[in-house]
């Protein structure tokens, strides 16, 4: 195992056949066999087709799909849950297929921690011993486990909860615990598939910002699996869209919503608030450098929704300097920002930075 665990994730021509013979199958779905095929001809099951993913470490990496998609099939690559049948899933750089048992079990332990939808808290314990349950297995120290764990259940908004019991709380408080209790594992890697999705939506998006507060500290490789796509764009450093086992899109929020790969793509980006997602850089008018320039200021990466609250209380803010650092690097009207919210807007980020080059 590496020496330094930053949990950087490369999955490589992942393919997983579920049935009694998967391997013999696995050079003709390569070859192109579909999953419809696959599974009249020879009555298999096409779980994952040829996956490539790269998870940086430190990012928040969204897997996105329609239920049978293979969300779930992937994300338990991730630890080896399921073995696949052709493919490679290097953490740090070590391939987990290749791990032996005693390998498998601690890189289980130290680099991954999971939250699940149903909660999985044992009942006949309480917050505290729920929370710090993964630090006991690893034998960690009673005292230790207990100060560990308490940081966590103050930090999700749990203090004061300790002594309480799983059926005493509300679904999004036991998913604090949830979360809680992987966090104090410390691992480099935390999986998390559809962990928010029995939520009810207030408390969901609540789930949501404190994954997002507490991740700006920690910097763990989070892989969070939904099948929401406004969960997706606000969660998501990158995110890999699957339909059908196949990756048909990766990017970040901005690219998925400005350029959908295809119409099960653009159909999921449909309803999205465009303005929360795009950002002024994708729809000003590049400046070549050095251009004169004067007025009110935007950062590049401000979203559309933001510059249009800014600039709504700006007296003749009618054309607006973007700023990249300090450089200037477009302008922009209220007018675009406006029908940015509501259409698709060009030029596209790679059309502007090609004009100002
Ligand atoms: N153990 C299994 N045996 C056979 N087919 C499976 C098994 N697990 C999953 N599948 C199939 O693989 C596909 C993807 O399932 P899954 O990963 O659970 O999707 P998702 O999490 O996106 O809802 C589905 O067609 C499902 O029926
Ligand atoms: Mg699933």
């Amino acid at each position: 195992m590496a020496d330094h665990a930053f949990g950087g994730i490369k999955i490589r021509h992942l393919f997983k056949i579920f049935g009694p013979n998967a391997k013999s199958h696995v050079e003709s779905v390569q070859n192109g066999m579909t999953k419809a095929e696959l599974n009249q001809k020879h009555a298999h099951v096409l779980g994952l087709r040829d996956i490539n993913i790269e998870m940086p470490s430190g990012s928040i990496q969204v897997i996105m799909g329609l239920s049978g998609s293979g969300k779930s099939t992937l994300i338990r690559h991730i630890n080896r849950l399921i073995d696949p049948t052709a493919g490679e899933v290097l953490v740090d750089g070590v391939d987990v297929v290749k791990m032996d048992e005693t390998e498998l079990r601690k890189f289980r332990r130290h680099q991954t921690a999971m939250v699940f939808q149903k909660f999985a808290l044992l009942p006949h314990r309480n917050v505290l011993d729920n929370t710090l349950f993964g630090l006991e297995v690893q034998g960690v120290e009673r005292t230790k486990a207990v100060d560990v764990a308490m940081r966590w259940l103050e930090r999700v908004g749990l203090k004061g909860y300790e002594e309480k019991y799983p059926n005493q709380l509300s679904g999004g408080m036991q998913q604090r615990v949830g979360l809680a209790r992987a966090l104090s594992n410390d691992a480099p890697v935390l999986l998390m598939d559809e962990a928010y999705s029995a939520l009810d939506p207030l408390i969901r998006t609540d789930m949501q910002t404190v994954l997002l507060d507490i991740q700006r500290e920690i910097k763990k490789t989070i892989v969070f699996i939904t099948h929401d796509l406004d969960e997706a764009l606000r969660l998501g450093d990158q995110i890999a869209i699957l339909r059908d086992g196949q990756v048909i899109q990766q990017g970040s929020s901005q690219d998925i919503v400005l350029r959908p790969a295809d119409e099960y793509v653009a159909n999921f980006v449909r309803e999205v608030n465009r303005g929360r997602v795009v950002q002024v850089n994708a729809i000003m008018r590049p400046l070549r450098p050095g251009a004169a320039v004067s007025g009110v200021t935007l950062d590049a990466t401000t979203t559309v929704e933001e510059a249009v609250r800014l600039l709504a209380s700006v007296p003749d803010g009618d054309v607006t300097v973007i700023a990249k650092g300090s450089l200037p690097v477009g302008v922009v009207t209220f007018r675009q920002l406006a029908s940015a919210m509501v259409s698709d807007c060009t030029p596209t980020h790679e059309d502007a930075i090609a004009l100002v080059q």
